[in-house]
């Protein structure tokens, strides 16, 4: 059994008002094409994922590493399916998904997939009912066999009532793919529909199957309103996942969290916090107001925040207290660090239990290049300290507040570094 899969981002974005195709945007952290192509990726039974695009947005997915066909004339997402299959004809199976209509729960097409074949329907579609159809295909049945599908400008009224909707996502076998050789172009925008396909089997009494999806919902991107419709469904389903997982979560419609991240049972975020993806959060931490997080790791029983921010690769491991106004970057922090104010520590590593005072900063940049800050164990280092990188600071060594270290401090030593102070009597203003 051959399967391939096609994804349709040819379209002109006509609807969506930027300069970049409307596939490319991101809804929580990921972008629309992405949800798909990763959907498909975890199907062992798809043998060939291809991208149809037209030559300008070519240059947008070229990092995908996915065969990409490239459709031109632009004259519909039948067109689409047309030309590829004219130059594709030895597939058993055609799965067609566009890229606009991103899928959350990658298991809807392992299932669509294996029910399809099994019950060798030559077009499956899955259909979806929505409270708004206004700008979907209408998916029509009659005794509840899917008869066809009536876009959006040519539904009749009654039509126009039906809340049944298309969601692109169709299973097709070598026997119906056939039928794009019939496919006339519509009257009103003069292009071909895919969704045509339907009516031209039913007449050929093909077999055709509608799954309704009743998961998590799958809607389509033509402007950027919907695309925020979709990323609040999107946050609603990835925070209500994490809340039955056992994290604690205040006030969740204040919390924004992109997909990819792990967080695990017993962790407690606060109203008005920003997760973004590649972040893991271990058991017992808590996160507090307005920390912004990205691509971080932060271990078990750590207490974050108010208002700290971690960049990518801040790795802390058990313990850790961050406090307010706090920056975190490429830097790793060992079991009970504490970090209470005011402070930046960039590529630097800081050895456990020790003390980095308020308003300390590892100066890791001189206009050209970064450099390491190295400062051990069991380290104090006093208030407004300047930690001029590349430098190491042994374990159990003291650093006297308000001290520029340019040098290396050995362990167990005291270190100070300060504009002796002048007292000068009779000063008159
Ligand atoms: C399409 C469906 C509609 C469905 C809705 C779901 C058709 C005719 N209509 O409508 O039934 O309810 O999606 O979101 O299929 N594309 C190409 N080549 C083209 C034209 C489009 O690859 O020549 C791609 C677009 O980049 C896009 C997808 O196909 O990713 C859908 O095209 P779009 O114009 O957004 O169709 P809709 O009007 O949303
Ligand atoms: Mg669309």
């Amino acid at each position: 059994m051959k399967i391939c899969a096609i994804i349709l981002s040819a379209g002109k974005s006509k609807r969506f008002n930027s300069e970049k195709p409307k596939f490319i945007h991101s809804i929580s952290g990921k972008q629309l094409i992405d949800f798909n192509l990763e959907a498909l990726e975890k199907n062992k039974n798809i043998n060939q994922i291809n991208i149809i695009s037209s030559k300008v947005n070519s240059k947008f997915i070229q990092n995908k590493n996915k065969s990409i066909f490239i459709q031109n004339p632009i004259n519909g997402t039948g067109g689409a399916i047309k030309q590829f299959f004219s130059s594709n004809k030895n597939f058993d199976y055609y799965l067609v998904i566009l890229a606009d209509t991103p899928i959350f729960d990658y298991k809807i097409i392992n299932n669509f997939l294996s029910k399809g074949i099994k019950s060798k329907i030559d077009i499956s579609v899955i259909s979806q009912k929505v409270k708004d159809p206004s700008g979907y295909g209408r998916v029509i049945l009659k005794n509840n066999n899917l008869l066809k599908i009536v876009e959006d400008a040519d539904c009749n009224l009654d039509e126009k009532n039906i809340n049944l909707v298309n969601t692109g996502i169709f299973l097709i076998s070598k026997k119906a793919i056939k039928n794009v050789s019939g496919l006339k172009k519509n009257k009103i925008n003069k292009e071909f529909y895919i969704t045509d396909l339907i009516d031209i089997s039913h007449k050929q009494n093909l077999k055709l199957n509608t799954y309704i999806n009743d998961k998590s919902p799958i809607l389509g991107v033509n402007n950027f309103k919907e695309l925020n419709n979709l990323e609040k469904a999107s946050q609603e389903l990835i925070k209500s996942e994490l809340i039955s997982s056992g994290v604690k979560i205040l006030q969740p419609d204040t919390v924004y969290i992109e997909t990819d991240v792990q967080i695990s049972k017993d962790v407690i975020i606060e109203p008005n916090v920003v997760i973004k993806k590649g972040v893991k959060i271990m058991t017992g931490t808590i996160v507090k107001s307005f920390s912004y997080l990205e691509n971080c790791y932060i271990g078990k029983n750590c207490s974050i925040g108010p208002f700290a921010r971690l960049r990518p690769e801040a790795i802390l491991q058990n313990e850790v207290k961050l406090g307010n106004f706090v920056e975190i970057k490429k830097s790793k922090l060992a079991d009970k660090v504490k970090v209470n104010h005011l402070s930046y520590l960039g590529d630097s590593t800081v050895g456990k239990n020790t003390n980095i005072g308020a308003g300390t900063i590892t100066c890791n940049y001189d206009g050209k290049n970064k450099y390491q800050s190295k400062i051990g164990n069991n380290c104090f280092v006093g208030t407004n300290s300047s930690i001029i990188a590349p430098v190491n600071i042994g374990e159990n060594s003291y650093i006297a507040a308000g001290s520029v270290i340019t040098k290396n401090v050995p362990k167990n030593y005291f270190s100070i570094s300060r504009s002796k102070q002048k007292n000068i009597k009779n000063f008159k203003k």
